[in-house]
């Protein structure tokens, strides 16, 4: 197959330089003071099944819709004048000077000298900052997108990894409903060999396309990858490596010298994980076609017009990045579980990991002072029901307190109404008994005599009983549809920019990345040479023993 040939993205000039605003940290304003002495007074003892039984309408003064996604936030342990507190945090940071600072194309990501502009890759034509090349590079690889859906390809392997990697293994799985039937798209991003090998095994040359993914073009494991497959392709007799590997980066030279004749290109202002809006979200366009590509597109922007536009107290991304303030720095909560009832989001929680942590898990500011707070907390999570068998005892029992983010869709795309009923049934359920608990007098009126001598039923109603009170917000999409999950994803990058500028941090870098890469890059040819000079001695006898002959 020989695919049209796309323009290339010309390179991203340098961004008029915007001063910066110039915003104080969360900790140098007077509400931060004030949050403190609110969390001494009335946070550390909240409680939900009291701030209920005070407040009748709490779930309508604690929800609020965003397009297309509601959220119910009102299981979560703060109240009007936490909330209140918080956007004054917001106003005296000046979060929304900040915010107009990113959209406006600024050189927020002052560590590399780069802009953050991800929101103008889903810009209608004429509004977002370089809306030509946009606009150009997205023409053609939708078109490029639709000519392989019309082509004898049958299986599509994206090789890339982190943010060339989980967007499109997020999004894939989770629009399957609108996907193509008649082709299969397969991700390879592990330098593990375990990865690509079963990836491999079964698929025939000529109806294989592999897409490079790689910001760069230089990361180690995609390129190891990208090696084995162009191997594998001429070992299996393919001969057209130029039609069957495509390119999605913003070095266009590296990609051509790979034997690449097709590239989409994109720019020095999309950070890698924020970009499945870019060339890197091909394998999602090839999945569910340019229209439903779009629709992803135009749920994001929605979602960049409400964060742009909507007051504070009315903005959800805000009001999610100000309530993991409250949990982080003042109740001190130092993970978050998130728990998709939709068994197509079953890689969204991979996907908040490097969203949010790698953004925020930094201890130093944009200004290089050591942090005196918490930055990121741990993302992690499971599809929910899954969670439930495994490792919700600790959520309901366990000596941490960890929020939870529930996420329900209203309608299925299945046809089986009886388990989408008992879907939704289990994730209200998990909310509720998380925050209602159970008392050790309710579970003692409920156990019978107990069978065993050696425990006596007191003993036993206390191991029975849930403290309660523990926090969680769900959030509502009508249906998981192309739309919605742009909308929802947007949300979340808004809301950990939220954070990340309250605390005063770079969340568009990853300098903690580089270390282990120097440090492999030394250690790589020791494997081969056996040479162990200089190295530490708990690496030295780790690599002595990995080159020990098999007993
Ligand atoms: O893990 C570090 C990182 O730079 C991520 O930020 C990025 O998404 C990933 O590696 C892949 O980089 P590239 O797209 O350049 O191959």
């Amino acid at each position: 197959m020989t695919p049209p040939q796309p323009p290339q993205a010309a390179a991203t000039s340098a961004w008029a330089d915007v001063p910066s605003t110039g915003a104080p940290r969360c900790d140098a304003t007077t509400a931060w003071a004030g949050l403190q002495g609110h969390f001494q007074a009335h946070g550390r003892d909240f409680d939900l099944r009291e701030a209920f039984a005070r407040d009748s309408q709490r779930f309508a003064h604690f929800s609020l819709q965003s397009p297309e996604v509601f959220a119910d936030l009102s299981k979560n342990r703060w109240d009007i004048a936490t909330r209140r507190l918080l956007l004054d945090l917001a106003r005296e940071c000046q979060l929304p000077a900040q915010r107009d600072a990113m959209l406006a194309g600024a050189p927020i990501n002052t560590s590399e000298g780069r802009a953050v502009l991800h929101t103008a890759l889903r810009a209608p034509p004429g509004q977002g900052a370089h809306s030509d090349q946009v606009h150009a590079v997205l023409a053609a690889m939708l078109a490029y997108a639709e000519a392989v859906r019309a082509s004898t390809i049958t299986d599509v392997v994206n090789i890339g990894i982190g943010g060339s990697d989980l967007g499109p293994q997020m999004v894939v799985p989770a629009l399957d409903a609108y996907a193509s039937r008649r082709l299969r798209c397969h991700f390879v991003s592990n330098v593990d060999g375990h990865d690509i090998t079963p990836v491999l095994r079964g698929l025939r040359p000529e109806t294989t396309l592999f897409i490079i993914a790689s910001k760069t073009f230089t990361t180690q494991e995609t390129m190891a990858n990208a090696a084995v497959a162009r191997q594998w392709f001429v070992d299996q007799g393919g001969s057209d490596i130029g039609g069957h590997f495509v390119g999605a980066t913003t070095n266009l030279a590296a990609a051509a010298q790979f034997g690449i004749r097709t590239t989409f290109g994109f720019w020095d202002w999309v950070g890698g994980r924020y970009s499945l809006w870019s060339a890197i979200g091909l394998p999602i366009a090839i999945a569910i076609g340019a229209e439903h590509f779009r629709a992803l597109l135009a749920g994001a922007h929605a979602m960049d017009q409400h964060f742009a536009s909507a007051p504070p107290e009315s903005n959800l991304p805000m009001q999610l990045g100000l309530l993991d303030i409250w949990y982080r720095n003042f109740h001190g909560f130092g993970s978050r579980s998130v728990a998709p009832y939709h068994q197509g989001l079953r890689r969204l929680p991979a996907y908040l990991q490097q969203l949010e942590m790698e953004s925020n898990g930094k201890c130093v500011d944009a200004q290089g002072q050591v942090l005196p707070f918490a930055t990121s907390p741990v993302v992690w999570g499971e599809p929910g029901t899954n969670g439930q068998h495994a490792y919700f005892q600790m959520l309901h029992q366990g000596s941490d307190v960890v929020p939870v983010e529930f996420i329900a869709v209203r309608q299925p795309a299945h046809p089986h109404a009886d388990l989408h009923r008992k879907a939704l049934a289990n994730c209200l359920a998990q909310s509720q008994a998380l925050m209602l608990g159970k008392r050790a007098e309710e579970a003692l009126a409920e156990s019978a005599p107990t069978a065993s001598a050696s425990i006596d039923r007191l003993s036993l109603a206390r191991q029975r009983s849930f403290p309660g009170n523990r926090p969680s917000t769900t959030l509502l999409l009508d249906s998981l549809s192309p739309r919605s999950l742009g909308a929802l994803i947007a949300l979340y990058e808004h809301r950990v920019y939220t954070s990340g500028a309250l605390w005063g941090i770079n969340s568009f870098d990853q300098w903690g990345v580089e270390l282990g890469k120097a440090l492999c890059g030394d250690l790589l040819p020791r494997l081969s040479s056996g040479d162990t000079t200089g190295l530490d001695g708990s690496t030295a006898g780790l690599i002595q023993r990995l080159l020990a002959a098999s007993p």
